[in-house]
């Protein structure tokens, strides 16, 4: 790992979405998806509880990411990190964090989309061994047209327990 990059994580925070969050969290979605979520769309997911986490850097909010667990799967709807962010292994310690996140409220699989043509997402997503698992056809709109998206799943560690307790 890069000397830089040891540095740009050390200065990483995490919290809980806020509404207050969203203004700047829709500037990093308008600017990362041809088609992007709506202000409500992120005011749907803090009320339905979803795990909606903040990324912080030293000047403000670098990134988001929503996942919803249910029972044992989880389902990752969203993930995002400033475009002046990217590159520097950000995405990957979101990721990790939401990942965590997953194994120790107990699901078994995480279950992500990703637009077909999206390959720094699939690339990361590669990189965190998830795999492809089907094709789901015409499933984003596009400002003109549709999309295909891949459907990816990777299957979490089953230790959750040993994260709280000893014995
Ligand atoms: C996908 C995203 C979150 C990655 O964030 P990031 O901070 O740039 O990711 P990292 O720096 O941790 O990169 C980790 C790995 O992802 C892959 N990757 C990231 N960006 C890439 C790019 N532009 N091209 C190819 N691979 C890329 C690489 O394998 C990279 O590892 P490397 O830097 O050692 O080569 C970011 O590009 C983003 O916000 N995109 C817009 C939103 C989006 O597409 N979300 C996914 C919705 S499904």
């Amino acid at each position: 790992m890069a000397i830089e990059e040891l540095e740009i994580k050390d200065q990483l925070g995490y919290r809980y979405m806020t509404e207050a969050d969203i203004k700047t969290v829709l500037e990093i979605e308008t600017l990362s998806n041809p088609f992007p979520w709506t202000e409500q769309n992120f005011i749907d997911c803090l009320r339905k509880d979803y795990y909606c986490l903040i990324q912080t850097h030293s000047d403000g909010i670098s990134g988001f990411a929503i996942q919803s667990i249910a029972l044992d799967e989880t389902h990752l709807l969203n993930i995002g990190v400033g475009s002046n962010k990217r590159r520097q292994g950000l995405g990957s310690d979101l990721l990790e964090k939401i990942i965590y996140a997953s194994e120790a409220m107990g699901s078994n699989k995480i279950f992500l989309e990703v637009r077909a043509s999206n390959v720094a997402a699939t690339s990361l997503y590669l990189d965190f061994g998830f795999k492809q698992i089907g094709i789901r056809k015409d499933y984003y709109r596009l400002p003109e047209g549709k999309e295909d998206a891949l459907l990816m799943s990777k299957s979490l560690k089953k230790d959750w327990k040993n994260r709280f307790f000893n014995n």
